[in-house]
Parts: structure tokens; sequence; C-alpha cells
């Protein structure tokens, strides 16, 4: 295996052990829009992880579409491309499934050490020893991510293979020593050697939308005698009108009990320091992802044009009528966004003078705009 060099050690750094929970919040947000208040929770675990304190074990709870896996890149993206972080670098990212054999019936976190492993390797930079492999595989971050698809309960029937990950889950997160062997070199051969994991240092995040719960705590809400009442709230409309909606948010009403009666086990849950619920995204929100976020689908569409040498602009009325269609389709949250704008932009990404809106700048650059009459015309509304 070939070694990845090692990045120089820059002393200017300061110790990753004093960025304060502020700062990690402000990285964060360049990705991740419109979720502050679960983003404080991130960054104050990452803080305590980060200064070697217990580490605040999270479990993200939200609709599709709403971020959670957006979150978990995020963190990796801050952990890889800023250098004061990188003594924390050794992080995996798994989808819940991929611990569990299913024929077995077995808890197997060999996947999740084996990708530690392998991320270990390349920020050491070496061959490394086991001494090294274990020091930096016990400081890793662990995400897993489709949690909610390994409930102990799914469509009303007991799912014992989710009782078997929450229960090898919870083993691990609460502090274990987990034996492992690693592939090391040793006087210029390559060995195995067994080594022992504590993961007691190790954060645990784990994420999923958890999409009958809606409806469940909804029921238990809306039931009547249950004493609790739905909120509504004013709208205002890209057009300027004002309308009442009653809303139903997961956040006002959820206890740590309507997880019991979704499936998950409760020993499992009490391993969380938080259980953080994201917000769904209103029309505001999904226009600034539209416009602003890294990963937005106009920001990629700027991105061809830029390359043909056309500069794509989109009038603010255009973007609110397409946040607030997004907005309708609350079931797939901001993935809504691509799917409305590509339907917009791809007739212009073939052939950009479709709508005969480019045009050419009295110093020649190119301008195309995405309107408001394209967006009603392609969307019929
Ligand atoms: N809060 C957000 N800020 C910025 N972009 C977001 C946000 N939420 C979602 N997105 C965008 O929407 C897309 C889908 O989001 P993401 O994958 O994070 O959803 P999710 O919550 O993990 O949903 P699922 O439960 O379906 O996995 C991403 O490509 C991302 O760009
Ligand atoms: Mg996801």
């Amino acid at each position: 295996m070939t070694a990845a060099p090692q990045a120089p050690t820059d002393h200017r750094l300061r110790p990753v052990e004093e960025i304060t929970p502020p700062e990690i919040l402000a990285e964060l947000r360049h990705g991740v829009l419109g979720q502050d208040p679960a983003l404080r929770y991130v960054s104050v675990a990452i803080y305590k992880h980060a200064s070697g304190r217990v580490s605040g074990n999270l479990l993200l709870i939200g609709n599709s579409g709403t971020g959670k896996t957006t979150i978990i890149n995020n963190i990796q993206r801050l952990y890889r491309e800023v250098p004061e972080y990188h003594p924390l670098r050794v992080m995996t990212i798994i989808n819940a499934n991929l611990l569990v054999d299913s024929d077995r019936m077995e808890f197997r976190p060999e996947r999740l050490f084996g990708a530690l492993e392998q991320r270990a390797r390349a920020v050491i930079g070496h061959e490394p020893t086991a001494a090294e492999l274990k020091d930096v595989m016990e400081r890793a971050t662990i995400c897993i991510d489709e949690v909610d698809k390994m409930s102990g309960i799914i469509a009303g029937k007991p799912n014992a293979l989710g009782v078997v990950l929450q229960q090898g889950l919870l083993t691990l997160m609460e502090g274990d020593i987990v034996p492992f062997t690693a592939h090391v070199v040793e006087d210029g051969r390559e060995c195995s050697r067994p080594i022992e994991l504590d993961t007691s240092g190790m954060m645990f995040i784990c994420a999923g939308a958890f999409e009958g719960l809606w409806d469940q705590v909804y029921l238990r809400v809306t039931t009547p005698g249950s004493g609790e009442k739905l909120k509504s709230t004013a709208i205002r409309t890209a057009d300027g009108q004002v309308r009442i909606e009653t809303r139903f948010a997961l956040g006002d009403y959820f206890k740590i009990e309507d997880l019991f009666i979704f499936g998950m086990v409760p020993q499992f849950t009490a391993r969380f320091d938080n259980v953080v619920l994201l917000s769904d995204l209103g029309v505001d929100v999904l226009r600034e992802i539209l416009l602003k976020s890294v990963d937005s689908p106009f920001v990629r569409s700027r991105q061809y044009f830029k390359v043909m040498g056309i500069e794509l602009e989109i009038e603010d009325l255009a973007a609110s009528l397409i946040a607030e269609q997004a907005e309708k389709h609350s079931r797939t949250g901001a993935r809504a966004l691509r799917t409305i704008f590509g339907r917009i932009v791809n007739p212009l990404e073939y052939d950009p003078s479709a709508y005969g809106e480019l045009t050419t700048l009295p110093d020649g650059r190119r301008r195309l705009a995405v309107t408001a009459s394209q967006v009603r015309q392609t969307l019929g509304l």
C-alpha cells in the first residue's frame, strides 16, 4: 500500500481543543442553512470531543431533505479542509443496515472499524504501527446514517435485526473494549496484529428521518382528549398575500417515549446526550439554500454556464416562486429544489437562448436570466 504524503505540521495552528462552539457553528453554517438550533448541539458535541471530554453523542431526527446527511458531510468537510481540525480527521459515515448480518442475525462492527482503519492510515501518512493506529482510531467520529431503518418495529411487526443493531451500537457507545485485527508493517513485513480498541473516546452521531414518527406523534396530539392543541401561524406568500396555516412541527410535541413506541430500544436512546430535531425548511430558508448553499442546483448551474462564458442570474421573484413550490413538496425538503429548478434550467442548459433571455453586455460578456415568467410558464403557475 502506498502511504499518502503527510501534511507538514503548521505550528502556527491553534490546538483543536481551543476552538469554541461558536467558531465551529460558523464553519458548519457555510454548508447547512436554517438549522442553527441543531448545529449548536453539533458544535458543542464536536467541541467536547475535540477537547477530550466525554463525547456528546447525538441522534439527529429530521424529515427527508432537511439536512441530516448534509450536516454529517459538513462535519467531514470541516475536518478535512480546515487544518486546525486535522487531529479529528478520522471519521467514517456508514449506513446502519451495513452493520448487521441478516443471515446470522449478528451485529458486525468490523465494517465500521475496517473503514476507520483505512481512514486512520491515510491520516497517519506512513505505514503505521499498531500503537499509532490504536491511538488515532480511538479518537474517531462515527456517523451512522439511516438508523431509523433499523427500528425494532417495522410496519407494526417486530424487527429482531433492528434490535440486534441497536444493542450492538449501544455497547459501543457506552464505551467498550473491542478486539480488532489491524494490518501493520513490522520490521519491513506486513502482518496482522490484534489490538484492543477502547470506544469511549469516540464520538457517535446517528441520523434518521423516522418517517412514521411524524404521523405517530401527530395522531397522539390530535386525538381528542390528548390535552394538546395544534398551533396556527400567518404565512406571507411570494405574491404578498397572507394566509393562516395550522402547522404541525414535531419539535413542539416530541417526547423521548415517542421513540420507544416507534421501535427504538430505550437503552439505545439513553446513550445519546441529545436527541436533536431538525426543523422543516420554510420558504425563506429554501430560497437561501437555492441561492447560496455550496451544493445548490442554482450554484452548480452557474458554474456550468460560466464554463460557456455565460453569467447566470435569477430574478428575486423567480427564486421565491421556486422556493414556494419546493416547500409544497414538504416530503422531500430541499431535494425538491433540485427537481423544480432542474425543470426550469434544463431547456437553458440545452440551449441558452431557449427563452430568449440571453443578452450580450457592452463589454462582450453574456448574461442569462432565470425570470419569474419562465418559472410560471414551466411550472404552469
Ligand atoms: N439545511 C440544509 N442546508 C443546505 N442544504 C440542504 C439542507 N437540507 C437539505 N439540503 C440540500 O438538500 C439535499 C438533500 O439533503 P440531505 O441529504 O441532507 O437530506 P436528509 O435530511 O439526509 O434526508 P433523507 O432522510 O432523505 O436522507 C442535499 O443535497 C442538500 O444540498
Ligand atoms: Mg440522508
